[in-house]
């Protein structure tokens, strides 16, 4: 039976019903077109699928969609604003962190958590939280330098 769920995702109310059985990578995705967070290995050990739920990343592929009742979730397409990229994104660029793009999602909004809790984290704090993050492209070290140059204030900032 389908069950009623409300929540806010990046700054939108939603409110719909959903299979109990839904994932929230699915429901993102499927239901609400934001095709930007990744579907990896679909069983929690890629980290491609992260989002933000309440200030915490969680792994969108293991989270069902019920458990978003009256929480607020922040994907890919929140993290930019008024046609400015966040500077997380921005330094990815200028560092070449992201090659085929597919774990940056993830990355960025595992970073995002970070930085908003710790604005100054140690390149060992840096490699903690993206520790769930898998890259393919083996680009660890610049996505660890993006990362550092936002926290260090090195980043460019669109204006
Ligand atoms: S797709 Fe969710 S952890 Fe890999
Ligand atoms: S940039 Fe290709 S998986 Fe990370």
């Amino acid at each position: 039976m389908q069950k009623k769920i409300v929540f806010t995702v990046n700054g939108d109310r939603v409110e719909l019903s959903v299979e109990p059985n839904l994932t929230l990578l699915d429901l993102l995705k499927g239901q609400l077109g934001l095709i930007g967070t990744r579907e990896g290995c679909d069983s929690g050990a890629c980290g491609a699928c992260t989002v933000i739920m309440d200030g915490a990343p969680v792994l969108s592929c293991m989270t069902l969609a019920v458990r978003c009742h009256n929480r607020n979730i922040t994907t890919i397409e929140g993290l930019a604003h008024d046609g400015k990229l966040h500077p997380l994104q921005q330094s990815a660029i200028d560092h070449d962190a992201v090659q085929c793009g597919f774990c940056t999602a993830g990355w960025l909004l595992s970073a995002k958590v970070l930085l908003d809790n710790n604005p100054t984290p140690t390149r060992e704090q840096v490699r903690t939280a993206v520790a769930g993050n898998l890259c393919r492209c083996a680009g660890y070290q610049r996505i660890e330098e993006s990362i550092l140059a936002v926290a260090e204030g090195r980043a460019k900032v669109q204006e």
